[in-house]
């Protein structure tokens, strides 16, 4: 039986400021995807928020890219966003960049994950979502998980394994895709992945034949506000699925990747490098410096479509010490100030509102 899993997401209004999605339109959101559910449009679904961002996880059968889905999740959207400007929430109606849907919720403004694959006979899953930061962001963890024998003792270990995996990794600038592999392309993977802000890891592929290889084991969205708005509306908070164990990087080893707080670019305007934080729900509000940026993860298994869980991954006292770290990094950063490297290099504020000041000073200077 093949099964896709939607995982979509936009920033329809928030409070305080741009904290968090209030109950009230997380419980809108789920009357309108329980009558989606009752009609049979959908098999399941859970409703989250990573900070201000409203998120949707869907599983069906119609899969990805479905015309049906995707006018669903606007649907949604847009009805959580009327509420939201009638309460008067912050940023109300943000990421919803367009006024009508045209048969793809892409390239309207909210962001998507969706993988449609044959289940196994047991389907264990992972949802991470991320709030102020953008899709770069999973490179690191991505890679490590399905790249690195130091993270991923099955690369080492598991003969189902040991060939590695296929990388699609997307030029978002350029809108040129490439499929690489590990580990023969390693370096080269890492040529281009660790320009985050340009190489996004797109998709995972198996390649042993264990798993079907046209068929993803992680998918991340990638999703750039800045490019269908034309100007800075904040960042493209990303959302990823990966799928685990069995010929796949176990649980453990999928999560293991996130006990480093990398520097990601977001944080506050958009504009600074600060370590993503792994947080459990409750934690999941940037409040410092509208930050640090953090991440969650919802466990699932998946039973004839319907979801078991979801799991809070990052409630576990194993992550203080990545928690503490990350605080610590946070701290050192922002002692910079507006200085580089804690905000964004010349080239990425681009895409923020700082040009709009340079510019009122571009008549002062004179030749030298
Ligand atoms: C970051 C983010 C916030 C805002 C900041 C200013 O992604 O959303 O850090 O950029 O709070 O917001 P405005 O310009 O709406 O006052
Ligand atoms: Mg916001
Ligand atoms: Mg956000």
């Amino acid at each position: 039986m093949k099964i896709t899993i939607s995982l979509i997401k936009a920033d329809v209004g928030s409070v305080a400021g741009h904290t968090i999605v209030p109950d009230e339109i997380k419980k809108l959101a789920e009357e309108c995807l329980t009558r989606a559910m009752e009609s049979g449009e959908i098999i399941d679904f859970r409703v989250f928020n990573a900070g201000d961002d409203l998120e949707l996880l869907m599983t069906h059968k119609k899969g990805v890219d479905n015309p049906k889905i995707h006018e669903l999740a606007w649907n949604v959207f847009s009805k959580c966003a009327e509420r939201a400007k009638e309460m008067q929430l912050y940023g109300a109606g943000q990421d919803l960049l367009k006024d009508a849907f045209s048969g793809n919720i892409r390239g309207l403004g909210p962001g998507i994950a969706e993988m449609e694959f044959t289940k196994r006979k047991s389907e264990p899953f992972l949802v991470f979502m991320m709030d102020k930061t953008e899709p770069g962001a999973f490179n690191l963890p991505i890679f490590r998980i399905f790249a690195d024998p130091f993270n991923t003792a099955g690369l080492v270990i598991d003969p189902s394994m040991h060939s590695g995996f296929v990388f699609e990794i997307w030029d978002i600038l350029k809108h040129k895709r490439v499929l690489m592999r590990s580990p023969e392309e390693l370096y080269s993977i890492l040529a281009l992945i660790g320009s985050k802000s340009r190489f996004v890891i797109k998709r995972v592929y198996p390649k042993t034949g264990k798993l079907p290889a046209d068929e993803p084991v992680a998918v991340v969205s990638t999703e750039k506000l800045y490019q269908v708005a034309g100007e800075y509306v904040g960042k493209d908070d990303p959302v990823a699925i990966i799928r685990a164990q069995s010929g796949l990087p176990a649980v453990g080893e999928i999560l293991e990747a996130f006990s480093f707080p990398h520097l990601v670019s977001g944080w506050m305007r958009g504009s600074h490098n600060g370590p993503i934080m792994p947080v459990p729900f409750r934690y999941s509000k940037c409040t410092r410096f509208d930050g640090p940026p953090r991440c969650v993860c919802a466990g699932f298994q998946l039973s004839d479509g319907k979801l078991i869980g979801p799991v809070d991954m990052f409630d576990d006292p194993a992550f203080d010490y990545a928690r503490q770290k990350a605080n610590e990094i946070a701290e050192y950063m922002r002692r910079h100030g507006p200085f580089e490297p804690h905000r964004l290099s010349a080239e990425e504020m681009e895409y923020t509102t700082l040009p709009k000041v340079l510019e009122s000073l571009r008549d002062r200077f004179e030749d030298i």
